[in-house]
């Protein structure tokens, strides 16, 4: 652990939102939906609004500005207006002096509220034509010449399920009113250039008059990328009263209300000649999108982007829907859509492995992606190290030897069995909406030597700040304590792209880079002047300047000093914009990414046939980082991404209500804990892994793993038809109850 807060996280000194002091700052409180669908007939807020404590009641009509907080589409009211689309969707804003007295006053507001018939089911919402966006196709090849000519073809449905992000720190903003109608936000959040843009909107004031500031976040993990509605709501109240305003969702009020990773439901058809190589995959994918679009259409593409998983599939039709229903709209959570649209496709060859009685490993390996290979969007692969990854893992956990093991292992027993699942990953790095890809970087050189590097990514627990000195320190030449980087702000920069895509090191660093190589180059030519030497003889290392490798008698400290004193520029500003990028919607072919983060793993469970119950015993993977910028930060990614995915995979389900409410709160939602982690839990870094289109020919980490967890998935499936094989795949999570119901339940 080598994150440039861990000390203080550890201590309890790091500041969040809820920490900072603010004299006088009152509290705000949502008053929200208690029906799925319905239309609003009156509300009543004058009880409320004469309540002890409390300073304002707020409504649609009081929004200075544009009442919306839609991310992609504007179809996201910040307080209903005349109907409600979900449970817990804000209706009015409660403020008061204590959190406690704005509560009480809640129940004092009175909304009649006519109830409709909520849309819970996707595939129902899909059938009435009720998306948001566009149905999304690509056809590549001839599927259906191509599944004419297969030997075996697999048809089936699948379903995954939504998983709650479950951020230690729940959603959460502070607003500070300032003078001449401005205001100064500091959020929980991911996207500091969207979040400016809708604070500015409701407010209804320019840009320039509002500040975000962003120091840390106790995690986000997508969930606060873009709902942006409890951030501009506390501001709006803030720019109303005049007066310091704070809101944050306590744990169960953020669980039922915010956004979680979309559940999906599939159809897949998979055809195989008799070697058993692919020959056309069909598949629809239903998301589970919610009320309001939020996000989902580019989660959705994200899916549909990487359906085929890691392997060669000449002929294929991807099929998108994005489902609309009376939910809390879904949004963003590690990895995109990527998980889901993986999902299918490792399903689906299992599924065929079984019937055919063969290793599906065997299948998987054979179908492998290789250079030179096409993806159905049109990119033609290279430098792949699909097979790498694989073949790294084989040799240092053994595959073959551990499938026998287990083969015989199960032969042996009947009331227990164990269960293997390779899973190769392939992750498209990139923000698929290719005007996202874009970061700046401000660098400071004080006079004293020290360095402030600004810039628009956002810490969460990933360490990109740490990164970001690393790239600094390494490129002007200095130690890593004569760098500090700046809270994430939007009067220093503007316009930033949201911290997510796992770019975040990749963007933010590259244009650090840029900058800090300029401010060398101009410390350099001015060391050299002072020197009377070449330019080229001049170096800085260590902090140390050298003249042709030897000590020119002075250090960094000096140089800055004495650069300033001679009016050279010690400020610079960079920008970078990932080259190459394109995409075209209509045709569903281009270059959406600029290069993809390879994988392998193993994952080994041992399951109690009898009871359902389960562990999971051993996770071997192997990550290609490329030249990691920090082993020890990668290795912390991949760790908590492939857990956060077994979690996804095993044990977190969230139950909804008939009438559409939450019914999981923090007591009946089970995230993973130290207690499961797997006895044997290996990481590998590929070896001699470069990549020339990322800073410092660094990869991205913080997703990728994420999709090693559909392992656990895979190898429960295994031991569960183990035990008893007529029966067809569970839906993902398998949770013990559901194993137990697949041991116990009626066969087909
Ligand atoms: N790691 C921690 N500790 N906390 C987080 O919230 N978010 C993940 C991942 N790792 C997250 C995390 C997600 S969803 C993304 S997209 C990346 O970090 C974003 O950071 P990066 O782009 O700097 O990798
Ligand atoms: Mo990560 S889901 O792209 O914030």
């Amino acid at each position: 652990m080598r994150n440039d807060d861990t000390l203080m996280h550890v201590r309890g000194t790091s500041q969040f939102v809820d920490d900072i002091p603010v004299p006088g700052c009152l509290h705000a409180v949502l008053f929200t939906s208690p029906v799925a669908k319905g239309r609003i007939r009156s509300l009543d807020i004058s009880k409320a609004v004469t309540a002890p404590g409390v300073a304002a009641v707020y409504t649609h009509k009081d929004v200075p500005g544009l009442n919306q907080v839609g991310h992609v589409f504007k179809d996201q009211p910040l307080l209903a207006v005349d109907a409600v689309e979900y449970i817990g969707q804000p209706i009015a804003l409660v403020i008061a002096d204590t959190r406690r007295n704005a509560k009480k006053a809640l129940a004092l507001i009175k909304a009649d509220i006519e109830k409709l018939e909520p849309m819970l089911d996707p595939r129902a919402a899909a059938a009435a034509g009720q998306l948001h966006g566009k149905k999304r196709v690509q056809v590549h090849g001839d599927p259906d010449a191509a599944f004419a000519k297969c030997k075996h073809i697999f048809e089936g449905r699948l379903a995954s399920g939504a998983q709650e992000h479950f951020y230690f720190e729940t959603q959460r903003a502070l607003a500070v009113p300032g003078e001449h109608d401005t205001i100064k936000v500091y959020a929980s959040a991911q996207s500091p250039g969207a979040f400016h843009h809708h604070l500015a909107e409701v407010l209804g004031i320019p840009m320039h008059k509002v500040e975000l500031d962003i120091r840390r976040l106790g995690g986000g993990f997508g969930g606060k990328e873009s709902t942006a509605v409890w951030i501009v709501a506390p501001a709006m109240a803030a720019f109303l009263l005049k007066r310091p305003v704070k809101l944050l969702l306590e744990r169960n009020e953020d669980i039922a209300t915010t956004g979680k990773r979309h559940a999906y439901e599939y159809d897949y058809k998979l055809g195989l000649d008799a070697e058993g190589n692919i020959l056309a995959y069909d598949i629809t994918l239903y998301q589970h999108a919610g009320a309001c679009a939020d996000i989902s259409t580019a989660v959705l593409g994200r899916s549909f982007l990487h359906v085929c998983g890691s392997y060669r599939i000449p002929n294929s039709r991807v099929t998108g829907l994005s489902c609309r229903t009376n939910i809390p709209p879904n949004n963003a959570f590690r990895g995109f859509g990527v998980p889901q649209g993986t999902f299918a496709i490792e399903a689906a060859i299992t599924r065929a492995a079984g019937v055919l009685g063969v290793k599906p490993e065997e299948l998987k390996r054979r179908n492998l992606l290789r250079d030179g290979d096409k993806l159905p969007y049109g990119v033609v692969l290279s430098d792949v190290n699909a097979a790498r990854c694989w073949e790294t893992l084989e040799e240092k956990a053994g595959i073959k030897v551990r499938r026998a093991a287990v083969e015989a292992y199960n032969k042996a027993h009947t009331d227990k069995k164990r269960g293997l699942a390779v899973v190769p990953v392939c992750f498209g790095i990139s923000f698929a909406q290719t005007a996202l890809n874009q970061a700046s970087s401000l660098v400071h050189i004080y006079m004293d030597g020290s360095v402030a590097v600004s810039t628009g990514a956002v810490e969460m627990g990933q360490g990109v700040n740490a990164k970001l000195r690393i790239v600094a320190a390494r490129t002007l030449g200095v130690p890593l304590e004569r760098v500090r980087v700046e809270t994430t702000n939007t009067s220093r920069i503007p316009n930033a792209s949201p911290t997510s895509a796992s770019t975040g090191a990749d963007l933010n660093g590259m244009a650090t880079k840029y900058a800090c190589e300029r401010l060398r180059a101009r410390l350099i030519a001015f060391a050299a002047g002072a020197l009377k030497a070449e330019p080229a003889a001049v170096e800085i290392k260590d902090g140390e300047v050298l003249i042709s490798g030897k000590p020119a008698g002075f250090g960094w400290n000096k140089l800055a000093k004495d650069a300033q004193w001679a009016r050279v520029d010690l400020g610079e500003h960079a920008f970078y914009a990932t080259p190459n990028l394109h995409y075209d919607m209509e045709k569903e072919q281009g270059r959406p990414f600029a290069y993809y983060a390879y994988g392998a793993s193993l994952t080994e469970v041992l399951l109690d046939a009898v009871r359902g119950t389960y562990t999971i015993e051993a996770v071997d993977i192997v990550q290609d980082v490329g030249e990691s910028l920090s082993p020890a930060i990668d290795r912390g990614q991949i760790e908590g991404a492939v857990i956060q995915g077994m979690g996804w995979a095993t044990m977190e389900q969230l139950r909804y209500a008939p009438d559409g409410r939450v019914l999981t709160g923090v007591s009946a939602y089970k995230v993973p804990d130290i207690k499961f982690l797997p006895a044997h839990f290996d990481v590998t870094l590929l070896k001699d892994s470069t990549n020339p289109y990322a800073v410092c020919n660094s990869k991205a980490v913080g997703e990728p793993p994420f999709v090693h967890g559909i392992g656990a998935y895979l190898a429960l499936a295994d031991a569960l038809s183990a035990a008893r094989a007529d029966r067809d795949l569970p839906s993902l999570p398998i949770t013990p109850e559901k194993a137990f119901m697949y041991l116990h339940g009626g066969g087909k």
